[in-house]
C-alpha cells in the first residue's frame, strides 16, 4: 500500500460490515488508525483483529450514531486513545425494504431518519469542533443511489439519503473555507450482508446484478477506494460532492 493516510486518525461508523468494513480494512492498510464504531461489537471486534493482522492499529467503540450521548462519547473516546481526529467516515446506515407509503410505519419512518439521517448529523456535529481546533479534516458520507430516482424499494430509506446528500453539500457550505471538507459517496448495488438481506431475502439480487453495465455488483472495496480518495490529500480541492458508483447502473 502507499501509505496515502499515514498519521491520521479515522473514524469508520457502520465499521463492522459491508461497506463500512472495507473502508476500515483499506484505511488500515494506508497507514491510518482506525475507530471502528458500530452497534455490532463481535464483528467489529474481527475488523479491528483483521486490520491487526497486517500490522495496522484499530480499535472498537461501540456507538449507536442515533444516540446523542453515544455519538460525543465515540468522538471523545477517538481523542481520548488516538490524541486527534483527521477523517470521519459515515457509513452506518438502517437499508430495510418497506412498503409503498400508506402502509409505513411511523416507528420505520423514525427509526430510519434516526440511524440514516440523525445519525450522520450527530457524528458530524460532534467531530467538526476538534477538526477546526486541529486546523481540518475531511467527512464522507454515504448515500445511495435509491437518491437518483423514484424509489419503490422504500420511501423512508430513499427520503434519508436524500437528506444525506444536502447535510454533505451543507457542511461542505458551512465549513470549507476553514479546512474542512465533506463529500459524499452514492452506491449502486454493493454485495454486502445488509444488501443479501434485504435483496436475497426478496430473491431479487442476481436479477438486479444483470441488470448492471459492467456485469457485477460492486464489492465493499470499489467504494472503500473512492471513499480513500475522497478522504486523502489527493481530494484537496473536491468538496461537497456526491460521486455516484454503480457499475453505470444508472445512466442507462
Ligand atoms: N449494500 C448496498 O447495496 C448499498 C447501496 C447503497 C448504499 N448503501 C449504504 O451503505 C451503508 C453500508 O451498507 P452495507 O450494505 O455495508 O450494510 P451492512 O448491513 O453490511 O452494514 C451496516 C453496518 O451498520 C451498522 N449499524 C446499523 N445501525 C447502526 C447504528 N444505529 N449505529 C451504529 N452502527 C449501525 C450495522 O451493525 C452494520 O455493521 C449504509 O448506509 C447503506 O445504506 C449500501
Amino acid at each position: 500500500m502507499s501509505g496515502k493516510l499515514d498519521g491520521k486518525v479515522s473514524i469508520v461508523t457502520g465499521g463492522s460490515s459491508g461497506i463500512g468494513r472495507g473502508t476500515s480494512l483499506l484505511f488500515g492498510a494506508e497507514g491510518s488508525k482506525v475507530v471502528v464504531a458500530d452497534v455490532d461489537v463481535q464483528e467489529g471486534e474481527k475488523t479491528v483483529a483483521l486490520i491487526g493482522e497486517f500490522g495496522g492499529d484499530a480499535v472498537f467503540i461501540h456507538t449507536d450514531v442515533s444516540q446523542s450521548a453515544q455519538v460525543r462519547g465515540m468522538v471523545q473516546g477517538t481523542l481520548d486513545h488516538y490524541g486527534k481526529l483527521d477523517l470521519l467516515i459515515n457509513v452506518a446506515g438502517r437499508q430495510a425494504e418497506t412498503p409503498p407509503l400508506v402502509d409505513v410505519t411511523e416507528e420505520e419512518w423514525d427509526l430510519v431518519m434516526d440511524i440514516n439521517i440523525k445519525g450522520t448529523f450527530l457524528a458530524c456535529k460532534y467531530a467538526v469542533p476538534h477538526m477546526l481546533e486541529q486546523g481540518g479534516g475531511a467527512i464522507v458520507n454515504v448515500a445511495s443511489s435509491a437518491v437518483l430516482r423514484g424509489s419503490s424499494f422504500s420511501l423512508p430509506y430513499s427520503v434519508s439519503k436524500a437528506g444525506v446528500v444536502q447535510l454533505t453539500k451543507t457542511v461542505s457550505s458551512q465549513y470549507a473555507s476553514r479546512g474542512i471538507r465533506c463529500n459524499c459517496v452514492i452506491p449502486g448495488l454493493v454485495d454486502t450482508p445488509g444488501s443479501q438481506g434485504v435483496e436475497g431475502a426478496a430473491g431479487i439480487f442476481d436479477e438486479a446484478v444483470a441488470r448492471i453495465p459492467v456485469g457485477r455488483a460492486g464489492q465493499p472495496e470499489d467504494i472503500a477506494k473512492l471513499m480513500l480518495y475522497l478522504a486523502s490529500d489527493d481530494a484537496a480541492y473536491v468538496t461537497g460532492s456526491a460521486y455516484v458508483i454503480d457499475g453505470g447502473r444508472n445512466v442507462q
